[in-house]
C-alpha cells in the first residue's frame, strides 16, 4: 500500500515530469503532455491527503482521475511508433494504474493461517459438507444418503446458484428434500437462490427474529462502508444489492432455547455485529462450527483473496459490518467454544490446532487484528 504522503510526493514528481517532457518531445506530444502535467497538477492541489472534512476531493475521488489518467497514457502510448515517447507512456500509465490500485486504505490485518490448516476435502466429518459458489460457501448437514427431510442447507450463496446447490444436494441425498433450510443472516450473497430453493423443495427457512425483516421484505440493510479497504471487493460494496427479499410464507424463527427443530446435537448462536439477527451453527459433541459471516477464513475485502480463497484468519466481511463491538464478541463467544473445525461463509474449511491458535489470536486481539482501520460504523473507543 502507498501512504498518503508518499502518495502526494509521487503526484508532484509525476506533474512536473510530464511538464517537462512536453518541453523535451515538441511536436504532436508536446500539447498532451503538458496538459497531463497541468492536470495532476490541479487535481492534486484540489486534493486532500489526509482524512477527514475539508475542501476538495479525498483520495478516493483522486484514485479514480488518476486511474482514468493511466488508462488514457497507456493507450496513448501503445498507438505511438517513437520507442522513446511510447515506453514512457506506457510505462507512466502503468504507474498510474498501480498508483491508484495501491493507494487504498489497507483492510483487516487478519492472522495467517498455515496451509495444514485449511481442510481439503469438501466433507467436514461424516454429516458436515461445505459447497464453494464462488465468493461464497453454502453447508449440508446430514450425513450422505439421509432420507426425505432428514438433512439441512446452510445459506443460499449468490443468485445463480441453485442449479450447483441442487447438483450437490442430488450427489449426497438423491431425490431426497431437506428438512430445512438455515441462514446464518440474509445478505444478498447467502440468500440468491433462496426463494428458489425454497419454493422447489417446498422448505421452511429458519433465521434469527431480529434477521427477518430482512427477509419479510421491511427493511434493507445499512449501506455499505468501502472505506473499510483492502480490495476492490470493499471499493465496490456500495453497487451490491442490500434490499430485503420477501419469503414471509416460508419463514419460521429459530427456537429462543438455542434449538433447531428436527436437528438433533446442533444449536444455533446469536453472533451479532455482522448483522442483528446473524447467528452461526454450532455441533459441540464434534467440535464443529459453520461460523457464517462472523468468521471469515479469507480477506473477503480483497477480490482476489476471495476469488482464489487465500486463507487468512478475519473477522466478518467489513464493507457489510454494521457494529464492530458486536462482531468482536461474537468472534470471542465463538473462539470460547474451542471449534476443532469450521466452515465460515467467506474462504476455504480449516481445521486442527493451527486453526484453533489463530481462532484465540484473533479473540484474543480483535482490536488490532480484526478491526479495519477506518469504518462508518467503527465504534471511536474501539480503534483508539
Ligand atoms: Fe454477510
Amino acid at each position: 500500500m502507498i501512504p498518503p504522503r508518499l502518495h502526494a510526493a509521487l503526484d508532484a514528481a509525476s506533474a512536473a515530469g510530464l511538464v517537462l517532457l512536453a518541453l523535451r518531445w515538441p511536436g504532436r506530444l508536446s500539447r498532451p503532455l503538458a496538459l497531463a502535467g497541468l492536470g495532476v497538477a490541479a487535481y492534486s492541489l484540489a486534493t486532500r491527503y489526509r482524512e477527514g472534512p475539508g475542501r476538495g476531493i479525498g483520495l478516493a475521488q483522486h484514485r479514480l482521475l488518476d486511474a482514468a489518467q493511466g488508462a488514457a497514457c497507456l493507450a496513448a502510448g501503445l498507438r505511438e511508433e517513437r520507442p522513446g515517447p511510447r515506453a514512457f507512456l506506457t510505462g507512466y500509465g502503468q504507474f498510474s494504474l498501480a498508483a491508484a490500485a495501491l493507494s487504498g486504505p489497507p483492510g483487516p490485518q487478519g492472522v495467517a493461517l498455515p496451509a495444514t490448516a485449511v481442510a481439503g476435502a469438501e466433507a467436514i466429518g461424516p454429516d458436515l459438507a461445505r459447497l464453494r459458489c464462488g465468493i461464497v460457501n453454502v453447508a449440508f448437514i446430514g450425513q450422505p444418503g439421509a432420507g426425505d427431510r432428514e438433512w439441512f442447507l446452510v445459506d443460499a450463496a449468490i443468485a445463480g446458484s441453485a442449479p450447483f446447490i441442487r447438483a450437490a444436494a442430488r450427489h449426497r441425498y438423491g431425490d431426497a428434500r431437506p428438512a430445512a433450510i438455515l441462514l446464518t443472516h440474509g445478505h444478498f450473497d447467502h440468500v440468491g437462490a433462496l426463494e428458489q430453493l425454497a419454493r422447489d423443495w417446498d422448505a421452511p427457512v429458519y433465521a434469527h427474529p431480529l434477521e427477518q425483516p430482512f427477509l419479510d421484505g421491511s427493511w434493507s440493510y445499512l449501506p455499505p462502508a468501502p472505506e473499510v479497504g483492502g480490495g476492490l471487493m470493499a471499493e465496490l460494496s456500495p453497487l451490491f444489492p442490500r434490499r430485503p427479499i420477501e419469503i414471509r410464507d416460508r419463514l419460521r424463527e429459530l427456537p429462543q432455547d438455542g434449538s433447531i427443530p428436527g436437528l438433533e446435537g446442533w444449536r444455533w448462536i446469536h453472533t451479532p455485529g455482522h448483522t442483528p439477527g446473524h447467528v452461526s451453527f454450532w455441533h459441540e459433541a464434534t467440535g464443529r462450527l459453520i461460523a457464517g459471516d462472523a468468521i471469515s477464513t479469507t480477506q473477503q475485502e480483497s477480490l482476489c483473496s476471495a476469488a482464489l480463497q487465500i486463507p487468512k484468519l478475519q473477522g466478518p466481511p467489513a464493507y457489510f459490518t454494521t457494529d464492530w463491538e458486536a462482531a468482536g464478541e461474537s468472534v470471542r463467544r465463538l473462539a470460547a467454544l474451542h471449534p476443532q473445525a469450521m466452515i465460515a461463509g467467506h474462504g476455504p474449511a480449516v481445521e486442527g490446532p493451527e486453526f484453533q491458535a489463530a481462532l484465540n489470536e484473533l479473540a484474543r486481539n480483535f482490536t488490532a487484528l480484526g478491526l479495519p482501520h477506518d469504518s462508518r460504523y467503527a465504534a471511536a473507543r474501539l480503534t483508539a
